[in-house]
């Protein structure tokens, strides 16, 4: 299933123009969702298994650096932080699930507290779950999907570090996840293929993200 790609910003030559980012600045970080950012704007969240590539996904659609800490150890990001967008949407960084060196009590808390967020928070208009493209989605990735599709959750997929292997890998990678989601979800699961390094999937993911927050002022 390819993703729905709308086509949003035409400039005279007929060449889409992704959307502009004029300014991204990092609000807060908060503990439970209760404690977020009042719920006054749409909100797109980034969830996958530690060391996935969330904060640096954040940072490459933005085009900031270091905006969303990042680091090559797993478990760098603990909290939802909230990143206000062109003044008018937030980005959010979620802690990673599946770090092995998390004990047990910090596993269930984060757990319990990124759920609680993705069952409560009332301006969550969208979620991105990412997955390393170059590993079939683990045991814990399929529990977590599991999980959102039992809740009615909708998400689309994100395949990350896709500079890391070949063309032809991509490919062969790509008829893999879709085999092994097939039998996880009924429903066609949407997602893009992104590399953070070379930007990859850019502009595509912000289209994606303009139209649901058009989507979301216009109701
Ligand atoms: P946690 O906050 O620990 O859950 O991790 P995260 O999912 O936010 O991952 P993060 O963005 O911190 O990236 C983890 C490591 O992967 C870092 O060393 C990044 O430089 C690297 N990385 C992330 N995205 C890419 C990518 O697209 N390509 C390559 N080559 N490396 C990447
Ligand atoms: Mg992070």
């Amino acid at each position: 299933m390819e993703p729905k790609l709308i086509m949003v910003s035409v400039g005279k030559s007929g060449v889409k123009i992704p959307m502009h980012i004029q300014e991204a600045i990092f609000v807060t970080s908060s503990g439970n969702y209760k404690k977020c950012p009042p719920p006054d704007k749409p909100e797109i969240a980034f969830i996958g298994r530690s060391n996935v590539g969330k904060s640096s996904l954040i940072n490459m659609l933005v085009g900031r650096k270091s905006l969303a800490k990042t680091s090559a150890r797993p478990g760098k990001t603990q909290l939802i932080n909230h990143f206000l967008v062109n003044k008018s949407f937030y980005l959010v960084d979620l802690p990673g699930y599946g770090w092995a060196q998390a004990s047990k009590t910090q596993r269930i808390g984060w757990n319990e507290m990124v759920n609680q967020y993705l069952l409560h928070r009332e301006n969550l208009v969208s979620l991105f779950v990412l997955l390393d493209i170059r590993l079939p989605p683990q045991k814990i990735d399929l529990i977590f999907i599991n999980w959102l599709i039992n809740n009615n959750i909708p998400f689309t997929l994100l395949l990350t570090k896709a500079d890391k292997i070949s063309k032809q890998q991509i490919t062969i990678q790509l008829n893999n996840f879709k085999q092994i989601l097939a039998v996880t979800s009924t429903n066609p699961l949407n997602y893009f293929v992104t590399s953070s390094k070379n930007q990859l999937g850019k502009s595509e993911i912000l289209d994606f993200i303009e139209q649901i927050v058009i989507g979301y002022k216009m109701v």
